[in-house]
């Protein structure tokens, strides 16, 4: 059952990325995370877009439905187009593209003529300019501050110019589109992101990793 996402007012959306969570018991690990999460993002990966291989729409379907929370997909996979009916069937409100994949583009139009959210997404080399042509229509822009693949890895800041610079675009278009921050996000490089511009922040591991990821979120929800 598609939960609609929440649009949070004057605050950054704070996204679990269920990529770090305890995959032997995800029910309980997500627990924690509810009532304090504003969506989960399931991160999809194929071994070819990037070379680690993660879960599919069975796992998106049991994640929506055990944290009874809005799912974002965010597909790193070469052929978005291949999957996009499966994440929807499966419950995703939200599915994120990448700019870098096949027929990305098309699959953006795909995705909303569904009713859906629709988000695009750049690597950390990928110039901004390749979102210019979809800012009519998109809901989301997810810009990596890590090479995407795998959890854990560090931000790089030298990301937070090409966020503020998202974030300039965003507010010429005059929509209400999201800049979603993803890799490497913590107590810390969440405020650079948010204060560069980002009001979507996917965190991993410094989340689950948290003594308490209940304390982490309330402690960041009043930062950011
Ligand atoms: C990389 C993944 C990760 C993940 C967040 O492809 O997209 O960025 O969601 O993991 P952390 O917060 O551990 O970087």
């Amino acid at each position: 059952m598609k939960k609609a996402f929440p649009l949070p007012s004057g605050r950054a959306a704070l996204v679990p990325s269920v990529l770090a969570a305890d995959f032997s018991c995800l029910k309980d690990s997500l627990a924690p995370v509810r009532g304090l999460a504003d969506w989960l993002q399931v991160d999809v990966m194929d071994g070819h877009f990037v070379p680690n291989l993660s879960f599919g729409p069975d796992i998106a379907a049991a994640v929506a439905a055990a944290s009874g929370l809005p799912v974002d997909a965010h597909l790193m996979v070469a052929e978005p187009g291949r999957f996009i009916d499966a994440f929807a069937a499966a419950g995703a409100g939200l599915i994120t593209v990448h700019a870098e994949a096949r027929g990305a583009g098309a699959c953006v139009a795909r995705i909303k003529k569904m009713g859906l959210k629709a988000g695009l997404a750049l690597r950390p080399k990928t110039p901004l300019k390749k979102i210019i042509p979809f800012l009519g229509v998109l809901d989301l822009v997810l810009i990596m501050t890590v090479e995407p693949g795998f959890g854990g890895q560090a931000f790089m800041p030298g990301l937070l110019p090409k966020i503020g610079a998202a974030r300039a675009l965003i507010t010429r278009s005059g929509r209400a589109v999201w800049l979603q921050v993803d890799g490497g996000v913590n107590a810390a490089t969440a405020e650079l992101a948010a204060r560069a511009g980002a009001d979507s922040l996917v965190i991993g591991s410094a989340l689950f990793k948290a003594r308490s990821p209940a304390a982490f979120l309330r402690a960041l929800r009043k930062k950011v």
